[in-house]
């Protein structure tokens, strides 16, 4: 599994984020592509950026019953993206299902993630809220090896995590980390945040930024210092 960065793509319209990647004259840029987005421009927006050289990471976190999420999945796939996603606690058999409807006549499918526990919720909302009574981070690595079992490829977790995903569910197993803030940038509404290096020290294989690049003066030297912080 190589390391790269991802840019979260959160813009409102496909021409906000045609212009934002037509920054990229040099490199191609691995691209988020949430509900946001896919909400507004639809399933020809992914087409688009995948004709235009980008690999794609699909962010939907589905979560629904397992037949449903299978022939959900099987959409997705036809479309040819890179990474899909959906939420672990939908349970092993609705993972299952997603792996099924993902894999193509041909065997081939994309890499498959789970979301563990949403960073926006603590320990006070899941006890309280949720009443799920054990320590967040046990759930978290709990529902990573929910979906390794399940035979998922991977995670997206806090890069605070990704360290002992690895322990718990293998190397290769891997983990695609948000909250990424360079050490001199503003943190935003995020609440644990880490910069590309120390993510890279911690295990993350990929990181996904957003703000810190799309927001930048200078997006292309944003996405380059990333680079050279966490991948080379
Ligand atoms: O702008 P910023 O770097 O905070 O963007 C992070 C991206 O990662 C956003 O698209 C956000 O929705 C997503 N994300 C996150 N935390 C999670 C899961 C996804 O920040 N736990």
């Amino acid at each position: 599994m190589g390391k790269d960065v991802i840019i979260a793509c959160d813009f409102a319209s496909a021409q906000a984020t045609y212009d934002f990647l037509d920054k990229f004259t040099e490199e191609k840029p691995f691209v988020k592509i949430g509900m946001e987005l896919f909400y507004a421009a639809g399933p020809e927006i992914v087409k688009e950026i995948k004709k235009r050289g980008h690999k794609i990471f699909l962010d939907l976190k589905l979560h629904d019953i397992p037949n449903t999420v299978k022939k959900s999945m099987a959409v997705l796939s036809s479309l040819d993206v890179d990474i899909c996603n959906l939420h672990a606690g939908g349970g092993i058999d609705m993972m299952k299902g997603a792996l099924e409807g993902l894999t193509r006549p041909d065997g081939t499918r994309p890499l498959l993630i789970a979301v563990t526990m949403l960073t926006s919720l603590d320990q006070d909302r899941i006890t309280n809220q949720l009443l799920i009574k054990e320590p967040i981070t046990d759930v978290v690595m709990k529902y990573a090896s929910n979906a390794k079992q399940a035979g998922l490829d991977g995670v997206v977790c806090s890069p605070l995590e990704a360290g002992k995903v690895h322990d718990i569910c293998g190397r290769d197993f891997f983990t695609v980390t948000p909250g990424i803030r360079f050490a001199d940038g503003d943190v935003g509404d995020q609440q644990r945040v880490t910069t590309p290096a120390k993510a890279k020290e911690i295990g993350s294989d990929y990181i996904v930024v957003g703000r810190p690049i799309t927001a930048a003066e200078d997006p292309v030297a944003a996405y380059r210092r990333c680079v050279s912080e966490f991948v080379d």
